[in-house]
């Protein structure tokens, strides 16, 4: 049994607000202790700019820093510490490898998204489809909201460069089968880069196992501070990439001819890094790490299976995203109310969800919808939430419809 009413107890924003019910998680999660614990330690212990500095407080900072790295590795099991670059998060990542990376394309190479994307794995290919010529395939998905793989399979050529493709879909929830995926573009001679915001949280990540070539995620996400995410790049794929930002850190040596550049992963974190979050995230996976992560898996998908079977017994409710492998988040619409209302309505109950298009216009518009209503859980959330959505929704419905 997972005990979440035990572990929501090591979440500080729960003592804060008591009556909060928060299903807000696919867009950013609550931080237990433990993480805020080792940003305000590392201020208070360790502070000093990393990687440069001859004292004994540059040591330490850079040993945090760098320990998060190894930790970040070992979390997403890459083969090396070496290829993990930290980021601001998913969307920075992202952007990296399309103006780094990227760059290596040429007209009328090609680029394969589906529809399901977040607009953080839309515009960074769509800025460098304008800048060299690349052409943009879009993967459709079938009436369950799952990707639809023939249609994939039929859109793979020898042109094929890169499919960029989320592990979880951000907006209904549908898991990716990643390791086909990479076994076909990898067939064809594509390069796959998973956007895995939403997976770190919740998926068993192994990225040797999975077999892509980049996997972007932000620390927000899974437990752990904002402004940090990591990016893993497969190593000979790394080793090609050219840094896309300049300046300190992630040089060899400079003059006013020319400059040289660090070894990966340095040279592509130019300036100081965002020390301390490396360090709230380092501890953010240190602790989901000690979960059960089955038996936390479970608990999620419980509580999702207790939402949709309450959602069906009241009528007027549409469910948007029935893929077979779902994740833990829930999308509706409602006959008879505009989600932004029932939000509100749900906010003065004490109820935290997200209402509009979640960043992914181009699949509310494959559904035929502007927005939806979406609920997500993480590890504190409990049974008694659900029950307390249920309740506070029914009500809301009888007002507004
Ligand atoms: C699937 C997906 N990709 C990318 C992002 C962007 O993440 P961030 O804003 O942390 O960079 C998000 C955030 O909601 C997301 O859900």
């Amino acid at each position: 049994m997972f005990d979440a009413i035990e572990l929501k107890k090591q979440f500080p924003i729960f003592s804060n607000h008591p009556d909060l019910i928060y299903l807000d998680n696919a867009a950013t999660m609550q931080k237990p202790l433990c993480v805020l614990d080792a940003e305000r330690f590392y201020y208070e212990n360790h502070n000093a700019n990393v990687h440069r500095g001859a004292h004994r407080l540059a040591t330490a900072a850079t040993d945090a820093y760098e320990g998060a790295r190894h930790v970040v590795a070992q979390f997403i099991n890459a083969p090396s510490h070496e290829e993990i670059i930290f980021t601001r998060g998913t969307t920075e990542a992202i952007n990296l490898v399309a103006n780094s990376w990227g760059n290596s394309l040429n007209t009328g190479d090609e680029i394969i998204l589906s529809t399901l994307e977040h607009h953080a794995n839309i515009v960074p290919w769509q800025m460098l489809a304008e800048r060299r010529g690349v052409i943009i395939k879009i993967i459709k998905l079938d009436e369950h909201g799952a990707v639809d793989l023939a249609h994939f399979s039929s859109l793979l050529s020898n042109k094929t460069k890169l499919v960029a493709i989320s592990h979880v879909s951000n907006a209904i929830g549908s898991i990716q089968p990643i390791q086909l995926i990479c076994e076909a573009a990898h067939h064809a001679g594509a390069k796959v880069l998973v956007d895995g915001a939403q997976a770190v949280a919740h998926l068993n990540i192994d990225v040797q196992e999975l077999g892509a070539d980049f996997y972007a995620f932000s620390g927000h996400k899974v437990y752990g501070p904002t402004g940090i995410g990591a990016l893993w790049v497969e190593s000979n794929t790394l080793n090609s990439m050219s840094p896309w930002q300049g300046g300190g850190e992630m040089i060899a040596a400079v003059s006013f001819s020319g400059s040289t550049y660090a070894a990966a992963p340095y040279r592509f974190e130019a300036g100081t890094p965002a020390i301390a979050q490396a360090v709230g995230l380092s501890a953010a996976l240190t602790w989901i790490s000690a979960l059960d992560r089955a038996a936390l898996l479970n608990h999620e998908q419980q509580l999702r299976q207790q939402l949709e079977e309450g959602l069906i017994q009241m009528t007027g409710i549409s469910i948007h995203g029935q893929s077979p492998d779902k994740a833990a988040l829930t999308s509706m619409t409602f006959a008879g109310a505009h989600p932004y209302d029932v939000a509100q309505f749900l906010d003065h109950k004490g109820i935290a969800v997200r209402v509009g298009h979640h960043c992914a216009q181009p699949l509310l518009q494959s559904l035929g919808v502007s927005g939806t209503l979406r609920a997500s859980f993480a590890a504190y959330n409990t049974s008694s939430d659900v029950d307390a959505f249920l309740v506070a929704l029914h009500e809301t419905l009888e007002i507004l419809g």
